[in-house]
């Protein structure tokens, strides 16, 4: 009696962590406006670009998201042409250059945080490769320019999410808003979703930072 009570507690258990380490239920691709990031705490950011950058690629069950699963293998330096690769799409904005290309502190973090999560279905040079795959797929910036939203300007969040809209096959991205400026949400990141083998969009839970109800217009930052 006891001894099949263990049982089933092990096999419960095991089938719990199963659900947490297995599988995920999408990913979630997070770009950063550098702008808006490295606008405040003044000097957080050693370098910067005029363009969306990785901030990481997330595994997400539908109602949370997975963080340190255990399992996947360290993460490993990497060396040679995928350093300049990575830093071009995914560039490690608060380290200098030599710093961050010797030890590739937000790589490391993204791959131990999250990347360990999928590592049954990308090991780590299949995750990183697949991560500037999706961020080559969509160019944002371009997107949100033909939809008459450039840097320096504001408009309600129903038309960021309109824009960006078009080119992930009607899915809803997140958009992520901060507010540097008292009263001013500013578009701060814009994740978007995929499903597992990422060869289709999927929509994304929305973390609600911005001003969804379009009372107040979002500042996309110059
Ligand atoms: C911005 O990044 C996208 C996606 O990687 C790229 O296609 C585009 O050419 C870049 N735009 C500029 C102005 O650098």
């Amino acid at each position: 009696m006891f001894k099949w009570r263990i049982v089933s507690a092990l096999v419960i258990l095991n089938f719990a962590l199963f659900q947490v380490y297995g599988d995920f239920d999408y990913l979630q691709l997070v770009l950063t406006w550098p702008a808006s990031f490295c606008y405040q705490p003044k000097d957080i950011c050693k370098r910067t670009v005029n363009n969306f950058t990785i901030h990481g690629l997330w595994p997400e069950k539908k109602g949370f998201r997975l963080e340190f699963c255990s399992g996947g293998t360290k993460y490993k330096i990497f060396e040679d042409n995928m350093v300049n690769d990575l830093e071009r799409h995914w560039l490690q904005m608060k380290f200098d250059e030599n710093y961050a290309k010797k030890h590739q502190p937000l790589w490391s973090y993204q791959y131990r945080k999250h990347g360990m999560c999928c590592y049954k279905l990308y090991n780590q040079n299949a995750y990183f490769l697949l991560a500037m795959r999706l961020k080559d797929k969509l160019d944002l910036l371009t997107t949100l320019r033909t939809h008459g939203i450039t840097p320096g300007t504001k408009h309600t969040f129903s038309e960021i999410q309109k824009a960006i809209k078009t080119v992930t096959n009607n899915k809803d991205p997140d958009l992520k808003c901060v507010e540097h400026i008292k009263g001013v949400k500013e578009l701060n990141e814009i994740g978007i979703c995929f499903n597992p083998a990422a060869d289709s969009f999927h929509d994304c839970r929305h973390s609600y930072t911005c001003d969804e109800t379009d009372s107040t217009k979002t500042l996309f930052r110059l």
